[in-house]
């Protein structure tokens, strides 16, 4: 079975009704950029996938997204671009979600806001996919409720497809949790945002919901969640604020690799990756 699986072609793979999808956490910065432009034509490669999901509400310095960021993320294979709260702090971010429906914000901002909170994209066998994306309100904005506003958007959504990948943006771990338990059976996959650290708890939930806590960052390591160090240390011993100053180096792509039945939507697996791995043994060096 093993044998029969890895010589699978990709007609196969089609014919089995998989759906491939690759989402990558947040870009931070030029760092964060160089790195996903570097490293993503091998994680499609890789992974076979099909559909592309970027969150990218830290790619321009830190803050939001320009048309730069955005026509360079498609260009890499990029279908639907997700944000978070960081999209609000750049002015030119906001025409941008006035006029691309492929770049989405968190649903439950209040009405009169710009942008969409969820979208559909049509493969090129015709299978509809949708990203909805929500944001927590534990150590956050007080925004509307994430989980009426999904319960209400699910309404719409089911209609078109089964096949629903959730972009969670939220700061509390036991937020996130509990919209992966709101939502299970009812979307393919919960992907966790916005803290910028990869969680160590990627799984099926048992109505077959792929989840995870947290994605991870895909920019500089040698920081403190994107932020220069140096600065991150002074707020916190100081207590006052400093002027946001990116930070620089050790830059690692991070993300999740999704397999979905189209037919029924759930999903079938989910992986985790960060790339370059992390150094765990000062002894790697000397073996090989
Ligand atoms: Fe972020
Ligand atoms: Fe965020």
């Amino acid at each position: 079975m093993l044998i029969w699986k890895t010589f699978l072609t990709y007609k196969e793979y089609k014919l089995n009704n998989k759906l491939s999808v690759l989402f990558i956490g947040d870009i931070v910065g030029e760092p964060g950029m160089n790195c996903v432009k570097e490293l993503i034509p091998g994680l499609i490669q890789k992974y076979k996938a099909e559909f592309v999901v970027i969150n990218g509400e830290n790619a321009d310095k830190g803050k939001g997204l320009t048309e730069k960021e955005v026509g360079e993320l498609f260009e890499i294979g990029a279908h639907i671009i997700t944000t978070g709260n960081h999209i609000w702090d750049n002015w030119k971010s906001k025409p941008i979600l006035a006029s691309n429906p492929k770049v989405i914000r968190p649903l439950n901002y209040p009405p009169g806001n710009v942008g969409l909170g969820y979208t559909f994209h049509t493969l090129e066998d015709e299978t509809q996919i949708c990203v909805l994306q929500l944001q927590g309100r534990t150590y956050m904005q007080t925004i509307d409720c994430p989980f009426r506003a999904a319960d209400f958007a699910l309404k719409a959504i089911q209609e078109k497809t089964k096949n629903i990948i959730v972009d969670f943006h939220a700061d509390a771990t036991a937020e996130k949790i509990a919209m992966g338990w709101h939502l299970d059976g009812r979307v393919s996959a919960i992907i966790g945002t916005h803290t910028h650290v990869q969680t160590a708890d990627a799984c099926i939930l048992p109505n077959g919901t792929a989840y995870i806590t947290d994605v991870g960052m895909t920019g500089p390591y040698n920081s403190v969640v994107g932020l220069k160090k140096e600065i991150a240390l002074k707020r916190l011993i100081h207590q006052i604020p400093y002027k946001y100053e990116m930070g620089e180096g050790d830059a690692r792509i991070a993300g999740v690799n999704v397999i979905i039945d189209i037919t029924t939507g759930q999903a079938l697996k989910i992986e985790s990756f960060v790339q370059p791995e992390f150094v765990k043994s000062v002894f790697e060096q000397f073996e090989s």
